[in-house]
């Protein structure tokens, strides 16, 4: 079994320095053995809310993989945003825009689908495509794959969102390639599984998990919060860590199980205790 801290939308520029801490200390205690960024690390892409970033990034338990999203892209400098697009989260945060990490039991690969802070959806490109199949191809068998990616491949009807451009082209090759879970960010919603009106069970073999903004100040409806994911080879826990009060606890957890090749929701979503 590997522990997943899955965090999005920190929006550094934008973010509450309370909530910061407080979200450090509770994946620390959470001890993942990999933690995930699914984008948007920024507000508007300026050098101190990288260097903001950067710092945050440092003190989270180690390996950390990151993606950018469509706000890590300066709006406003013309130079940067044509010729380095991503500079500025290239030198901050890394200068890998494909991250892939594996050990003995799960596998994932992370895209930027990033393209201009004005272009919001963001699009997967037919190299990112082909990539999917390329990487996965080489995992040994049996080894859990997840694909990470900040705009959604999928969106629940009530998230009023448009999904990333090329959706079908990247959810061909990813069911080509055995992925199990893609875990997203952008709607700043914690959603997972199949909620009704929505699908987040693509063709029943791949589980669709969003999560809401960590730290940002730009709540939708939600308070912040993080996903902290328990992945075995054919079954995912997920489990909604929110901000209440003055600490992350425990708001809902989702068990899915992969049956005959299709997940399966064990029981409604429910309230814990932390
Ligand atoms: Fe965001
Ligand atoms: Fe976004």
């Amino acid at each position: 079994m590997r522990t997943i801290a899955h965090l999005s939308d920190l929006h550094f520029g934008r973010h509450d320095e309370t909530t910061a801490e407080r979200l450090l200390a509770d994946i620390s205690g959470a001890q993942p053995d990999l933690t995930v960024i699914t984008g948007d690390l920024t507000q508007r892409a300026r050098h101190r809310q990288f260097a903001a970033a950067r710092a945050f990034l440092e003190k989270l338990p180690r390996p950390v993989v990151a993606i950018p999203g469509n706000h890590d892209v300066p709006l406003y400098d013309i130079v940067e945003r044509f010729l380095g697009r991503l500079a500025r989260y290239r030198r901050y945060i890394s200068a890998e825009l494909q991250p892939f990490f594996t050990d003995d039991e799960i596998a994932l690969l992370g895209l930027n689908t990033a393209r201009s802070a004005t272009f919001a959806n963001g699009r997967i490109s037919h190299r990112q495509s082909a990539a999917i199949k390329t990487v996965f191809s080489e995992v040994p068998a049996g080894r859990f794959r997840i694909l990470a990616i900040h705009h959604p491949l999928v969106v629940p009807v009530a998230a009023n969102s448009a999904p990333v451009g090329r959706a079908a082209l990247a959810l061909e090759a990813i069911t080509e390639a055995g992925v199990r879970l893609v875990l997203s960010g952008h709607s700043h919603r914690a959603l997972s599984g199949d909620p009704a009106g929505s699908d987040l069970l693509a063709k029943g073999s791949i589980l669709f998990v969003h999560a809401g903004t960590a730290i940002s100040t730009r709540l939708r409806g939600e308070p912040n919060s993080y996903n902290l994911l328990r992945v075995e080879p054919a079954a995912v826990t997920c489990t909604v860590r929110a901000f209440a009060g003055n600490n992350f606890s425990n708001a809902e957890t989702a068990h899915y199980t992969l049956l005959g090749g299709r997940w399966t929701r064990r029981q409604p979503v429910s309230l814990e205790k932390s």
